[in-house]
């Protein structure tokens, strides 16, 4: 496994890559979630890369940017155990050189949900993953369902810049009490990791309701805010049963939903979703 810094180096490394390539993007402190991608793309690619770079552009001023967690030394083992071929962990000054001032936005798709409470994330996500994109070449590109929306954003992207290539969305890996895996899961002591259950608890109850047959998207909301309520320790940010394609929020009755969420466990805040019907 070859791991480099600079640009040059990378796209020199690149050449020697057959394609198709696969790119597995992520911001370092890897899980089992992130590992699911490498393997998904090590099954479908002739070759491997994955970038590990803390990306601060996507956080807000008053986010974990300086607390996010980081491990270069294991990542990079755990991703050389995976068969992965190629890494590159840039620097901020490289990915963000002086002057730098061009940026990447989405519109609609990006403004609402995770968009309307973290103003500016999108845009830094938007903006790192093109870079990675036109960086690596690559054929196919792996992201998680759990950051649904960024999925879909960077879909948007993907096909409204031209970009050849395909971005794959891969399942959510859950821990065994069901808490979506995550980064952010290191932040917690024990009662408030017991706490964090709640929420795929909550997508679960909604889940069960509409595979019951409830189709009305304000029940459907009421079930996962009912629940959430039951655990003293969260604070919901947003409960949203929206369209899966427009993110736009749904009322009445429904075919197909993206159930999500964002809620505070002390301070730490957590994202998860489900898709209902079709494509589920
Ligand atoms: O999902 C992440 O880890 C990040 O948002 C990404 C896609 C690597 C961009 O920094």
């Amino acid at each position: 496994m070859k791991v480099v810094v600079t640009l040059e180096e990378l796209r020199a490394a690149r050449r020697t890559l057959p394609d198709p390539l696969g790119l597995v993007p992520t911001m370092g402190f890897l899980h089992e979630g992130h590992l699911s991608l490498v393997r998904r793309a090590r099954n479908e690619c002739v070759s491997v890369a994955a970038s590990i770079f803390v990306n601060p552009t996507q956080f807000g001023p008053d986010e974990d940017l300086d607390a996010y967690p980081r491990n270069l030394d294991r990542d990079l083992s755990l991703l050389e155990a995976e068969g992965v071929d190629l890494v590159w962990t840039p620097t901020d000054e490289m990915m963000y050189p002086q002057g730098f001032q061009t940026w990447v936005t989405v519109d609609e798709l990006a403004g609402v949900l995770e968009g309307a409470q973290r103003p500016g994330h999108f845009r830094g996500v938007t903006t790192v993953v093109a870079k990675l994109f036109n960086a690596f070449q690559p054929q196919r590109a792996y992201f998680g369902q759990k950051d649904a929306q960024q999925a879909a954003v960077i879909k948007r992207m993907a096909r409204d810049l031209d970009f050849l290539l395909e971005v794959v969305v891969c399942p959510t890996v859950r821990e065994p009490d069901g808490v979506a895996m995550s980064s952010r899961n290191s932040y917690f002591d024990e009662t408030q990791r017991k706490a964090a259950g709640m929420l795929y608890q909550a997508l679960s109850r909604a889940a069960e309701a509409f595979a019951a047959g409830e189709r009305d998207a304000e029940t459907l909301r009421r079930l996962m805010s009912e629940t959430l309520a039951t655990e003293k320790l969260a604070r919901p940010e947003y409960v949203s049963v929206a369209d899966p394609d427009t993110l736009e929020e749904l009322s009445g009755p429904i075919e197909r939903a993206l159930l999500s969420m964002a809620v505070f466990i002390g301070k730490i805040r957590l994202i998860d979703n489900m898709l209902l019907g079709d494509g589920a």
